[in-house]
């Protein structure tokens, strides 16, 4: 049989089918109805493809029980007979990343996206594969094959946008994604690609008004989409100077809806950072959200994801723990494959040493680590925007060393590349303050008074 994507599917009956094909809506929308696919799965006996796409959905969810869960349901997919080259090819993907070898899955994916363009499942997990390796390239590659495949389906055109967006092809990922959303408002995946496109080029009040004038599409969406769309709002707030507004935020939409679940623990976790490097006081926030991480000291699912666990365990003051996962931490860069050596030895320790020496006030030893991790920050996996949280650690960590040259050039840069976020601007007024150059002082501080103008004037709000 076919699935409604024209893909043929071995040992499929009609509830196999509509259940695969209820699985990718699902999964392409961001949906949470998940338990009715696995329903179907625990009740089907012959197409593999089925316990097949329950593993990768719960080797998704970045936890040990997901993973031992996963392991499970490949026994069952093994054990039913007579699966196709593209089934094979699945099984052989997932395997992989069940065996902790990303890179494999990401390999597999691309070529299977290669040969079944259709296969919009065999694109999403590519893209997360490539998404956790910080592959930008392939992020995009994988985008340009569903796309040729596929013109007519919106939900192709976000996943091309976003790959676009992270190779800084900012332009054309704005058209792919506002076209997106033309043909179908209610993309989540779309409206966060066309959030990363504004927020790259510092369209912030911009960004602030797109997200709210979609935000009421994500009340069914599960707890990843919606509580990172709305993780993106609130960093138009901050580099907006409206921390109150972005601190409200985490409390309502950001923190709160599964909070056992990675992705949501990881939003949370940069937004506090983020709250705080500008010097908001997030009260008991950090001990709540790290009482959920207790778990994940031995978890190295995606560097990336370890480095905010750490910095939370860090600043909610769980000293064991810190020292339990940074010594776990080590042992598994020792441990890394030679292609993985960059992300776990050359990042992610350096890195985990120097957010623990911020987190307990050793800036210069932060600043000096940090700075030694940086040139390679890409491979640990994540965003662009979502790896600038260590960018901004380090600034904060230089800023309060005393080394203010090399803060200045950092902001310099920053508003070179962004010239409309005022809170770029009221930092480098604080750091020229601090050199005795006055008169740059009050040039920067006017104009990012302009620019928070700005906002106030679209939002009608009084200053
Ligand atoms: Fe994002």
């Amino acid at each position: 049989m076919r699935d409604g994507q024209g893909l043929e599917v071995a040992n499929a009956d009609a509830n196999a089918i509509a259940a695969l094909d209820f699985l990718c809506e699902e999964w392409l929308v961001f949906g949470k109805r998940f338990d009715r696919f696995m329903a179907a799965v625990d009740t089907e006996e012959t197409c593999a493809l089925l316990p097949v796409m329950a593993a990768n959905l719960v080797l998704s969810m970045n936890s040990q029980e997901g993973r031992a869960l996963g392991a499970r349901y490949m026994v069952r997919a093994k054990a039913m007979p007579g699966a196709g080259a593209r089934e094979k090819a699945w099984i052989e993907a997932t395997d992989a990343w069940l065996a902790g070898d990303g890179a494999r899955s990401l390999a597999i994916h691309e070529k299977l996206v290669a040969e079944w363009p259709r296969d919009l499942l065999a694109g999403k997990l590519g893209q997360l594969h490539a998404f956790n390796q910080g592959d930008a390239e392939a992020l995009l590659r994988i985008g340009e094959l569903l796309l040729a495949a596929n013109e007519d389906n919106h939900y192709v055109r976000g996943m091309y946008a976003f790959g676009l967006e992270e190779c800084n092809r900012i332009d054309e990922a704005e058209a792919h994604a506002r076209k997106a959303i033309e043909m179908q408002r209610k993309d989540p995946w779309a409206h966060h690609a066309l959030a990363h496109c504004l927020e790259a080029r510092g369209r912030l009040v911009e960004g602030v008004a797109f997200l709210e004038s979609v935000g009421d599409t994500w009340e069914d969406c599960n707890s990843f989409m919606y509580t990172h769309n709305w993780w993106h709002l609130a960093l138009f707030l901050i580099d907006l100077d409206r921390l109150d507004e972005a601190l409200a935020l985490f409390d309502k939409r950001v923190w709160g809806v599964w909070k056992e679940f990675s992705e949501d623990q990881i939003n949370a976790i940069s937004l506090l950072a983020r709250l705080e490097l500008r010097g908001v006081d997030v009260g008991e926030r950090w001990a709540d959200v790290a009482s959920y991480l207790g778990q994940r000291l031995h978890d190295h699912f995606v560097p990336f994801l370890d480095l905010q666990y750490l910095y939370a365990l860090a600043r909610a003051g769980r000293q064991s723990a810190l020292t339990e996962m940074l010594a776990s931490l080590e042992d598994r860069a020792e441990s890394a494959k030679p292609f993985e050596r960059e992300a776990w030895a050359d990042c992610a320790v350096p890195a985990a040493h120097g957010l623990a020496a911020h987190a307990r006030g050793d800036h210069a030893e932060a600043a000096r680590l940090l700075g030694q991790a940086m040139p390679h920050l890409q491979p640990i996996g994540g965003s662009i925007a979502q790896r600038a949280l260590f960018g901004a650690i380090r600034l904060d960590s230089l800023i309060k060393s005393g080394w203010n040259d090399a803060a200045v050039k950092i902001l310099q840069a920053d508003e070179r590349e962004r010239p409309s976020v005022p809170s770029t601007k009221r930092a480098l007024a604080d750091l020229y303050r601090k050199l005795g150059r006055a008169e740059q002082a009050m040039t920067a501080d006017y104009q990012a008074e302009q620019l928070a103008r700005k906002y106030l004037a679209v939002r009608g709000v009084a200053a």
